[in-house]
């Protein structure tokens, strides 16, 4: 049985949420002696096999860390480049989303991208919005620490203006609302390829108990076989949420 098979068979206990850190493209074309944006172009194609492969699998929500608040310090060129790869990726794709029944989202600061990215963008996300299979969150323009800062000014906001009430009934529930990722559950799984092992401001509230998997590989050489590898790393370990494993254990039984 191939690893795919086999994972479908399992569905009830596959990761619902997870997220990528796609990292590496710049390095996989620098070895070849080639332009940073040719390793742009092949992460747009490994970006194709894993929504077909987390659809496939019948996977939830696959996260996508596409474009961070900190890469706006790149050179203009390689902004530009990467924003025009965008546009010509959601107008070549929109068929194949709509075919594979994917539901886009995205969170970030959106109101800093282009407006042909941010037309590009609306236009995808209306089109897909009735589609009932895989939920595709791009994190564009996005930051943690910019997203945990603008969810305590919207509390601050509505407390001042009487809305919440009571300090006191701010709670994670309450706060995680105000998120951009509101409605999204945690992620389960992340993924970094290229070898870094760091979060580079992605997720931080929401990965309090994700599972962490970080694989060598640069971006543009994964496979659906990485894939696959990396939620059977997942399904062998135990997610202990604080608890002795024994509690675990016998909240499995
Ligand atoms: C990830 O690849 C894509 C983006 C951050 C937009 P990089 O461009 O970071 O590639 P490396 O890490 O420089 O190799
Ligand atoms: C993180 O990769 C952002 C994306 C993958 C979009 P970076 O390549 O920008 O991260 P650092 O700067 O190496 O931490
Ligand atoms: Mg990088």
């Amino acid at each position: 049985m191939g690893a795919q098979e086999e994972l479908k068979k399992m569905s009830g206990r596959l990761p619902r949420h997870i997220a990528v850190i796609m990292d590496g493209n710049g390095r996989w074309a620098q070895k070849r002696g080639l332009e940073r944006v040719v390793g742009h172009k092949k992460g747009v194609d490994a970006v194709k096999r894993i929504v077909e492969a987390g659809g496939e699998l019948g996977l939830e929500y696959l996260t996508l860390y596409t474009f961070s608040i900190e890469n706006w310090t790149r050179p203009k060129e390689e902004i530009n480049a990467l924003m025009e790869l965008m546009v010509n990726a959601i107008v070549r794709e929109t068929a194949a989303l709509m075919d594979q029944q994917v539901k886009v989202l995205v969170i970030g600061n959106i109101v800093d991208l282009p407006e042909n990215v941010k037309c590009k963008l609306k236009e995808l996300v209306t089109k897909t919005a009735n589609n009932k299979g895989l939920k595709l969150v791009l994190a564009l323009s996005y930051g943690a620490r910019w997203e945990i800062i603008e969810a305590a000014k919207r509390i601050a906001q509505k407390y001042k203006e009487g809305i919440i009430k009571e300090i006191e009934n701010v709670n994670e529930g309450v706060f995680a609302e105000h998120l951009t990722t509101a409605g999204i559950p945690d992620p389960d799984l992340l993924i970094r390829t290229s070898g870094e092992c760091r979060l580079s401001n992605f997720l931080l509230w929401q990965c309090a108990y994700t599972e962490f998997y970080f694989i060598d590989k640069f971006w543009p050489d994964f496979e659906k076989d990485d894939l696959y590898l990396a939620i059977h790393s997942f399904l062998k370990r135990e997610r202990r949420f604080g608890k002795t494993g024994e509690q675990v254990g016998k909240d499995k039984k």
